[in-house]
């Protein structure tokens, strides 16, 4: 499978469990945004076919958000698996520490070598949005939630993978600490003429690439207006005096 670049940093959730859905969808989008995002509920319904399948409506890149948090040699087997299907990113949990996610840089360096491909980029997630300070404390950690981003953001670069997902908020900090080749992947990101949904802490598109973000993901604001086409398209003109030329 060719590997594709993405024209533009936005990648569009699809969170959706409908095939039908999110082959439409892609295909409708394709020449709009840069990347299509493709979760947990459309993988345990579609599995590895699914993926392939809105791969080949769309010809976009594929972020494969399946957050793998396991023991190093289970990660790195489902990571061997993945890459096979030749998707632009996947990601683990940094919390699922250094030697798993170690173990998922070799098993996608070893695979794509192996198939003389290009390897996805391995991002992790590190605490998710979801958790306040009590639901960390609940599970034995003491540190603020901002504190436990930073420790494990670092963790991840020193474990050789590629970037974390984080907020917009904490876009500027993360940059400027772990510095510019090291990607952020910043969902929470909402155009200021479109509806915040449930999310809380939101920044526009424009102001995110601004805080250093290298990838964006949208969702609603996207794929629940009336005309998504339209809506992407509007996104991909607002943000291309903003995108970066190289890495
Ligand atoms: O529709 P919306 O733009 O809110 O979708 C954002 C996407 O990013 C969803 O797939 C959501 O699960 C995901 N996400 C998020 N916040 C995180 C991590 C992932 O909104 N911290």
């Amino acid at each position: 499978m060719a590997s594709l670049k993405p024209a533009n940093p936005v990648f569009v959730a699809l969170d959706t469990p409908s095939l039908n859905d999110a082959t439409n969808l892609a295909a409708k989008l394709a020449d709009h945004v840069g990347g299509l995002k493709l979760g947990l509920e459309f993988f345990s319904a579609h599995g590895p076919k699914g993926v392939q399948q809105v791969q080949r409506a769309s010809e976009l890149p594929i972020f494969l958000d399946l957050k793998f948090h396991d023991i190093p040699n289970t990660v790195a087997s489902a990571v061997r698996a993945v890459c096979q299907l030749g998707v632009y990113m996947i990601n683990v949990h940094a919390s699922g520490g250094r030697a798993m996610m170690e173990a998922a840089v070799k098993a996608a360096d070893d695979t794509v070598h192996e198939l003389a491909v290009a390897r996805p980029l391995i991002i992790a997630v590190t605490v998710l949005t979801s958790m306040d300070a009590n639901d960390l404390g609940e599970t034995g950690v003491a540190a603020s939630p901002a504190d436990h981003v930073r420790r494990l953001a670092a963790l991840t670069k020193a474990s050789g993978l590629d970037g974390v997902v984080c907020s917009p908020q904490e876009a500027a900090a993360l940059k400027s600490e772990l510095g510019a080749g090291f990607k952020l992947i910043t969902p929470g990101v909402r155009p200021a003429w479109s509806a915040a949904n449930d999310q809380k802490r939101i920044m526009t598109p424009e102001d995110a690439l601004s805080a250093g973000a290298d990838y964006l993901v949208i969702g609603r604001p996207i794929t629940a207006a009336a005309d998504p086409a339209a809506a992407a398209a509007r996104i991909a003109a607002e943000i291309r005096p903003y995108i970066k030329t190289s890495g």
